[in-house]
Parts: C-alpha cells; structure tokens; sequence
C-alpha cells in the first residue's frame, strides 16, 4: 500500500507550481480526488487516488517533460500518421512518450512544445486561458486600409466572427506583405483563412512567439528543453 501525502505537496511534484499556488488552486476548489471536490488539508496516495485539477487528470508519478520545437515545413504536427508522411515525433526521437501541444498546419513553420503534461496542454490550447500565439505572415496581395481593419477588428469565418488580432505592417509593397499576426484563439487554419477572408493568399507562415516563450536560439528543425521556470507562467 503507498502512502499518503498532502494534496498540495503532490500538486506541487507533479509540476502545477509552488505548494503555494497549490494551496490556492485548492482552495478555489479546482482539485478533485476520485471524483470529490478536495479541500486544503486533505491528504492523498499518489499511487491510488485519481487527481483532477480543472477536469483534467493529472499523473503524479510521471516526470514531466516540456520541449519547444523549431518545426519545419513538411511535418505533420500528430504522434503517428496513417498517411506515412513525416512527423513532428521524428525530430524529438529519443525523448520517450510525448504529444504536441495544438497544432501547426503541414506548411506552416515554427514553435510548437510537445509535453507529456496533459494539464500544461489544456492551459495552453483552452480558449479561456487566451494565450497570444503570434506569427509572422508573409501574403500575396496588397493590404488595404479595410483589409487591415477587419483583421484588427474580427473577420467573420463559416463558424463565426474571430476576436480582433494584433496585426503590424512590417512590409507592403510590390503585390507582396510581411505582417506580424497575434491571436489567441486557436481555431483551424486560423491565419490562413482570416487572411483568404481579407484577400490575400498566404505563402509563408511561421509562429515566432508562444505567451511569453519565442524562438531565440532554437534553429529550425531543432528543439530545446524548457525549464520548470518556463513553463510555470502557463500554469499560473
Ligand atoms: N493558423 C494557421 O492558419 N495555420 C497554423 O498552422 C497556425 C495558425
């Protein structure tokens, strides 16, 4: 039989902040044990009790694992395709049993974290938590006052209207646009079809910043490990 420990110290080895914060996201009434609504005091066996924070279980008995990747063009962003083509997986071998956080389309370039932190995930992907992903846009086409606009404003797509982006000019001329895109939704082939939805036809397309991480030093193709510190800002 294990043995039993406080919640918030488990909480905390398992990666979700200092025993602190723990206490607090217990005491906001975020944690559930098998299935109950846990309180501050309450004492758990990490090898038998069923931890939730916010719905999503959490695993105290695995090391946790945060990588940012530089992805190529080419990859499919999926642990396994049935179609054979290359996977980001093959550029993180020999880092055990992880899964990227979102998606980035075949095409598209740039920073993605794969994890085996499923809590970590949800706060990076979950619309409420509204993490700005920003992207440097190259387009076909020139950029008008009301192009830019409606993309600053919201652009109606077949499932609704986007929330506003944060969009700057970087270059604009010879039928040709450079833009820096923030968003923080993460629909489908969001930029790609905000952009179509303007006008203009996307032929370039890279995320260079994730919240607060970018890609200093991360040469495309190539990853790097994230610290507990790193990530810790996502789970506050
Ligand atoms: N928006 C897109 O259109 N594609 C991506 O890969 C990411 C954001």
């Amino acid at each position: 039989m294990g043995s039993e420990e406080r919640l918030q110290k488990v909480l905390a080895a398992a990666g979700l902040g200092s025993r602190r914060r723990c206490e607090e996201i217990i005491s906001a009434g975020r944690v559930s044990v098998n299935g109950r609504t846990a309180s501050l005091g309450d004492r758990v066996d990490p090898e038998r009790d069923e931890i939730s924070v916010d719905g999503v279980p959490i695993d105290p008995k695995v090391e946790k694992k945060y990588l940012l990747l530089n992805k190529p063009p080419g990859y499919v962003t999926t642990v396994r395709d049935t179609r054979g083509r290359p996977t980001v997986m093959d550029l993180v071998k020999g880092e055990g049993r992880l899964f990227p956080v979102g998606r980035l389309d075949l095409e598209t370039r740039g920073l993605l974290l794969l994890t085996n932190d499923g809590y970590l995930a949800h706060r990076v992907m979950h619309p409420s938590y509204a993490i700005d992903k920003t992207y440097l846009v190259t387009v076909e086409g020139r950029l008008g006052r009301r192009g830019l606009a409606q993309l600053r404003e919201g652009v109606p797509l077949e499932e609704g209207v986007t929330a506003p982006a944060r969009v700057r000019v970087l270059e604009n001329h010879g039928g040709r646009c450079v833009l820096e895109m923030t968003i923080h939704e993460g629909r489908k082939r969001q930029v790609r079809r905000m952009c179509a939805a303007v006008g203009l036809r996307v032929t370039d397309l890279v995320r260079i910043r994730l919240g607060h991480l970018d890609l200093k030093g991360v040469e495309e193709g190539s990853y790097r490990v994230l610290s507990r510190e790193e990530v810790e800002p996502f789970l506050a």
